[in-house]
C-alpha cells in the first residue's frame, strides 16, 4: 500500500468534467460507450507500477529448484507464475502477462515496471476459458504480494487484516477501509490514519455480467448502482481528487462496458424435463428473491435482513457507520452516497450461476446442491487446483473437493483449504432449499443449468 501524494500530469479537465452526471450521455448507444470501456479497461494501467520487471524474473527462484527459467522456457515459466499466484491468461493483447498483472513505467518513471489491475480479481475463468468479469476463483493474493516483493529485494509488508486465507477469496473491502482512512474529506492526504472501526471479512469475488440487472450493488446492496465513482476507490492509493475527476469519464465507459456483459452458456448437456419441473419450483420458493428468466426477465432487487438470510453476518456489519459517513463525506459519497442504514444481503441474480462456484458472498459452499441442503455442507473443503473442466461436478454443479477425511489430502500452506470456522467465513443460513425434497432439489439444480 504506497502513497503517491504527487501531481503526475497537468490538470487542465477538472472544471469541465465536475459537473457530468453519473449515466451514459444522452443519445449515446450504449454499446460504443460500452467498447470505450472495454478498451479502457483492458489496455490500460491505472495505478504505477508496484513491483520492477525483474521481479518477474527473478520470483521463481523462490518457488524451488525446479521452477522454469523465464528467459530460456518463458512460456513454462509463465504457466507456473499463473498456477502459483492463481493468475489466468489474458483474453486481449498483455506482453505475455496474466490478467490482472501490467506493464508500465515504473515508480522512477524510467524501468519498466509491473503493476496491478482490476482483473488480478475480476479476471477469471473457467474450463480454460479466461473471461473478464468472471470472479478469479483461484488467487492467492497474500502469496503474489508477498514473493514479488521480495524478488525485489524489499521485505514483504505486513497486512493490518488478512487478505485471503484461502485461495479466491479477496479482502478488497478493508483495502478502500485502510486507503480512505488515509485520506480527509477533500481527498488530501493523511499522514496518521482515521479510525474508521470498519473490520471486513475477505470475500468471494462477483461476476461483473450482473450488474446491468442491478439498482444497488455489492453484497450488502447500499451503494447505488450508477456510482461510476465507487469503481475507482480502488485508485485510493495513489490519485489525487484532480486526477479522479480526470478519470471519471474513462469510468462511466467501463461501467457501460459491465452492463453490456453477457454470463457464459453452460457447456455440457443439459436435461430439459428436469429443468422445466425445476423451473416450476424455483418460480414458487426462489423468484421473488432472485427474479425470473427467459424471454421477460425480472430482477426485485431484494436486500434480505440478516435474520432472514441467516449467512455468515461479518461482512454486513463489517461496515461501520464511521466508515459509511467518512465515504459520504468525500467526492466519493457526494453523488450517491452509501445507505447509512445496514439490511443484510442483496439476493444476486443467478445468470451464469454455472460458472460462479463457491457460491455465497464469501465462496463457503462448493456447489449448487449444497447450497439448496445445508446439511450437505463440508466445514473444510479444498479448492481445485485449477479450473480446468476435470475439477468441474457437473451433477452437484460447482467444483469438486476433498474434506480433512480423504487419504491424499494437500498442506495446509498452499492456501487451498477453506476452512468455514474463519472470520466472516461461515457457510450457515440460506436455508430455503432444505424444505425441497432430493428430487426436488435435483430439479432445481438442472434449471440453475439453463440461467
Ligand atoms: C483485490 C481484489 C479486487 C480488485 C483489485 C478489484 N476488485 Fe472489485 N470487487 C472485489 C470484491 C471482493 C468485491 C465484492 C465487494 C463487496 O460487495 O463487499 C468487488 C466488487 C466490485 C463491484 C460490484 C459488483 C456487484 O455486483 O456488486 C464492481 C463494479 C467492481 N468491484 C469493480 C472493480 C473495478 C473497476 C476495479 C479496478 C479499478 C476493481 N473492482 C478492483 C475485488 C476486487
Ligand atoms: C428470502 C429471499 C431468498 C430466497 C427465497 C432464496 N434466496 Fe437465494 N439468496 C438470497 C440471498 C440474500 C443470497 C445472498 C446471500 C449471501 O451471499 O450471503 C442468496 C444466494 C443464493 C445463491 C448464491 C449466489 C452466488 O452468487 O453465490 C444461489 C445459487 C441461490 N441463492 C439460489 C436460490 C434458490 C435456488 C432458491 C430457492 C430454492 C433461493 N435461492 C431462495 C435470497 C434468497
Amino acid at each position: 500500500m504506497r502513497r503517491v501524494g504527487k501531481l503526475g500530469f497537468v490538470l487542465v479537465l477538472i472544471v469541465a468534467l465536475r459537473a457530468i452526471p453519473a449515466k451514459v450521455v444522452a443519445g449515446e448507444p450504449d454499446s460504443a460507450a460500452a467498447e470505450r470501456g472495454r478498451l479502457a479497461l483492458t489496455s490500460t494501467g491505472y495505478l504505477k507500477p508496484a513491483w520492477s520487471a525483474e521481479a518477474y524474473q527473478n520470483v521463481g527462484t523462490l518457488w524451488g529448484p525446479d521452477s522454469p527459467n523465464p528467459v530460456r522456457e518463458p512460456d513454462r515459466f509463465a504457466e507456473a507464475f499463473r498456477r502459483r499466484y492463481g493468475l489466468a491468461p489474458a483474453p486481449y493483447p498483455n506482453d505475455g502477462l496474466p490478467m490482472g498483472l501490467r506493464r508500465g513505467n515504473g515508480p522512477d518513471g524510467t524501468r519498466a515496471g509491473i503493476a496491478i489491475d482490476c482483473m488480478a480479481c475480476h479476471g477469471g475463468s473457467i474450463g480454460g476459458t479466461s473471461l473478464v468479469g468472471l470472479g478469479n476463483t483461484q488467487l492467492d493474493m497474500t502469496t503474489l504480494f508477498h514473493e514479488m516483493m521480495k524478488a525485489d529485494g524489499k521485505r514483504p509488508p505486513l497486512s493490518p487484516f488478512v487478505i485471503n486465507s484461502s485461495r479466491g477469496t479477496v479482502n478488497a473491502g478493508m483495502f478502500s477501509v485502510v486507503l480512505l482512512s488515509l485520506r480527509n474529506p477533500d481527498l488530501s492526504f493523511r499522514k496518521f490514519p482515521l479510525a474508521l472501526g470498519a473490520n471486513i471479512p475477505e470475500l468471494d469475488v462477483p461476476a461483473w455480467w450482473l450488474l446491468g440487472k442491478k439498482s444497488t450493488m455489492y453484497y450488502d446492496g447500499r451503494t447505488d448502482a450508477r456510482s461510476v465513482r465507487t469503481n475507482m476507490q480502488f485508485m485510493l492509493g495513489e490519485k489525487t481528487l484532480a486526477e479522479f475527476k480526470e478519470l471519471e469519464p474513462t469510468f462511466r465507459d467501463i461501467q457501460a462496458y459491465f452492463n453490456n456483459l453477457k454470463p457464459p452458456r453452460y457447456p455440457f448437456p443439459i436435461d430439459h424435463d428436469l429443468a422445466k419441473a425445476g423451473e416450476t419450483i424455483f418460480n414458487k420458493s426462489c423468484a421473488k428473491c432472485h427474479g425470473t428468466y427467459g424471454e421477460t426477465p425480472k430482477y426485485p432487487n431484494r436486500i434480505v435482513e440478516l435474520d432472514e438470510i441467516g449467512t455468515d453476518p461479518a461482512r454486513a456489519r463489517g461496515i461501520s457507520t464511521r466508515f459509511v459517513a467518512h465515504y459520504n463525506s468525500t467526492w466519493f459519497g457526494a453523488d450517491f452516497p452509501v445507505d447509512e442504514q445496514m439490511i443484510g444481503y442483496q439476493a444476486p441474480p443467478l445468470d451464469g450461476i454455472w460458472a460462479t462456484a463457491p457460491y455465497l458472498h464469501n465462496g463457503s459452499v462448493p456447489t449448487l446442491a449444497a447450497l439448496l441442503n445445508s446439511s450437505d455442507r463440508p466445514a473444510r473443503f479444498t479448492r481445485p487446483p485449477s479450473t480446468d473442466f476435470v475439477h468441474y461436478d457437473t451433477s452437484q454443479v460447482g467444483w469438486k473437493f476433498l474434506v480433512p477425511t480423504d487419504p491424499a489430502i494437500p498442506p495446509a500452506s498452499s492456501k487451498v483449504w477453506f476452512d468455514s470456522s474463519r472470520f466472516g467465513l461461515g457457510n450457515s443460513g440460506h436455508t430455503f432449499g432444505d424444505r425441497l425434497t432430493d428430487p426436488e432439489r435435483r430439479q432445481v439444480v438442472e434449471y440453475l443449468k439453463t440461467l
